[in-house]
């Protein structure tokens, strides 16, 4: 949420340089004015770090990388991550924070399409010995590990048929703020 406030800021102040100062700045560009130029591209690098386009970042033929990043705030830094279908995808999975797993455990888990999120969770919440998965559960498409802070972790799977899906965090109470939209295209 924060970094989509963020992105929107920096759109801000390059739409107002490009409309009010358009001819200005490419005088500018014209006549070789170092600082400006470094400051633009700058900017254009941090708004390609953050955009949307950048979640899934396609590495080799026929696999998209996507880097999911979590925290001690229970969040997702992605609510929404898009895929094309029949695309193989890498989901690395980044703890940001610093409270151990026991007290600040995070997954993915990406669920069949119609899954009742608050009853998947509470079977999940009961599954502890195996990272808060039920077993033998027909709802999982794919799931990382249940990871701490500081550490990462990362799985490989094929997108499923063109779609919508939720993924949550499946460590107990965690979903209801920790929950997205997985597209596939
Ligand atoms: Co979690």
């Amino acid at each position: 949420m924060r970094k989509t406030i963020r992105l929107f800021a920096i759109l801000g102040v390059m739409g107002v340089m490009s409309c009010g100062d358009e001819k200005k700045e490419q005088e500018k560009i014209t006549i070789g004015d170092d600082n400006r130029l470094e400051t633009i591209s700058t900017e254009r690098e941090t708004v390609s770090d953050t955009s949307p386009a950048a979640d899934s970042i396609q590495k080799e033929e026929g696999v998209v990388e996507v880097e999911l990043t979590v925290n001690d705030q229970m969040e997702f830094n992605l609510q929404e991550i898009r895929v094309k279908e029949g695309q193989r995808v890498r989901l690395i999975l980044k703890h940001a924070g610093q409270l151990p797993e026991n007290a600040m455990g995070h997954n993915f888990v990406l669920l069949q399409q119609g899954t009742d999120l608050a009853g998947f969770a509470g079977q999940a919440a009961g599954a502890r010995e195996n990272d808060y998965i039920p077993p033998a559960t027909d709802k999982v498409i794919a799931h990382t590990e249940l990871i701490g802070g500081g550490e990462q972790t990362s799985i490989e799977f094929e997108a499923p048929p063109a779609g919508t899906y939720d993924f949550i965090c499946s460590f107990p109470g965690h979903y209801i703020q920790m929950q997205g939209k997985f597209i596939v295209e």
